[in-house]
């Protein structure tokens, strides 16, 4: 009770900054220690295995969060099942001029221009090794520098850097804060890309029991078409999940005067879009496919239905933003009570029972 009302008074303190300084607070708040919400109880219900990788539960902190693998351990102790750190690219980056980051607070809603602003690989790997003992799922984003004259070998690089020591890797292909970025997308280089990083995780498949995981991360800005494209890829190049999905550029349900601001939406106002996405990949890649659900989570409820709409694991950003730190533990309680109440052995069991309603719902 008393951490629920902390929560609420920092919160609100945070408000007042600037988004880009409080969200630095966070940070440093995460990696200090100090306990910012009581860890929740996680039935065993909620274990969920994907890519040979035991989840505790379903729940993970997204990507853009803690770009740096700054906190990855603090995150875990608030309940996160895992935490996917980065965007990270080969070189250092600054990313775009400040201000770059607006909270939409009418829409519960973010938008951000950030351009990948991150330390780089090298500094992110030293990071990543030091906590390795640790244990938990930490999967790394990777990503393309702005400037590199062959983004698909930043891919690669990625890939040999953290191939040892990430719990996955996911090939970020979606951001739309990078110019051209998302034509990776496009199934010629789609092809390319797959074929090159894959071929590189098999070189460092050596150096560890398994092959690394490797999931791609898709826009909820595509067509019906670009769709069976990319799950035509993913299936014939046998990648193990989809994380669906990144930032929208649509500013549909936004109704801020923010929602003019350039970049990249997220938050409740993605819901609908993202979930809908979800689930006509879900009918695109059959049952077998592992795929990740985000975009706009903020509930046990919101949280469900990503699961009935075809996710094996989901993930928040922008809810914490709104919901605070205590926001994972809940959500994480009340899958599980929401499991025993209805004598479920595991979440698989509802999965994909609202795929129909979500699949069949028009994007515009
Ligand atoms: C400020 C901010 C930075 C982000 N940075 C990244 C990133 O570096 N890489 C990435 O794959 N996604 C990034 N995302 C997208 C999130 O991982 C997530 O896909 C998206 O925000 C939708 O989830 P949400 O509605 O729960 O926020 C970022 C999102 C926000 C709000």
């Amino acid at each position: 009770m008393m951490r629920m009302l902390l929560d609420r008074l920092a919160r609100r303190a945070l408000y007042q900054l600037d988004p880009e300084r409080a969200h630095r607070l966070a940070i440093q708040a995460l990696k200090s220690g100090v306990p910012l919400a009581e860890r929740p109880e996680v039935s065993r219900r909620l274990k969920t295995i994907v890519g040979g990788m035991v989840f505790p539960n379903p729940l993970g902190m997204a990507a853009g969060f803690d770009k740096n693998a700054e906190a990855p351990d603090g995150l875990l102790k608030l309940g996160f099942g895992f935490v996917e750190c980065g965007t990270v690219t080969p070189q250092p980056q600054a990313g775009n001029p400040r201000p770059r980051l607006f909270r939409l607070e009418e829409d519960k809603a973010l938008i951000n221009r950030l351009g990948f602003n991150n330390d780089g690989l090298v500094t992110v790997r030293e990071r990543l090794k030091k906590r390795l003992s640790n244990g938990g799922i930490v999967g790394i984003n990777i990503g393309a520098n702005k400037d590199s004259a062959d983004r698909i070998a930043d891919y690669e690089t990625g890939v040999r850097a953290f191939g040892d020591i990430a719990s996955y890797l996911t090939v970020n292909i979606s951001s739309p804060n990078t110019a051209g970025l998302r034509t990776l997308q496009d199934r010629d280089n789609l092809a390319e890309l797959l074929a090159r990083v894959l071929a590189a995780r098999d070189e460092v498949a050596k150096r560890r029991r398994s092959p690394v995981p490797l999931f791609l991360k898709i826009a909820p800005d595509l067509t019906d078409e670009a769709l069976s494209d990319i799950a035509a890829e993913v299936l014939d190049q046998r990648i193990d999940g989809l994380i669906v999905s990144n930032t929208t550029l649509s500013r549909r349900g936004a109704t801020s005067r923010k929602a003019q601001e350039t970049g990249g939406l997220s938050g409740q106002p993605l819901f609908e879009r993202s979930t809908i996405v979800l689930a006509k990949m879900r009918r695109l890649v059959g049952p077998a496919m592992p795929l990740i659900g985000v975009g706009g989570i903020h509930s046990g409820e919101t949280a469900l239905e990503k699961i009935r709409a075809g996710a094996d694991l989901i993930q928040i950003y922008s809810g914490m933003i709104f919901g605070g730190a205590c926001l994972p533990a809940r959500i994480v309680t009340e899958l599980g009570t929401y499991a025993q109440r209805e004598g479920l052995s595991s979440l698989r069991q509802i999965r994909d029972t609202h795929v129909d309603h979500w699949a069949e719902r028009q994007l515009d």
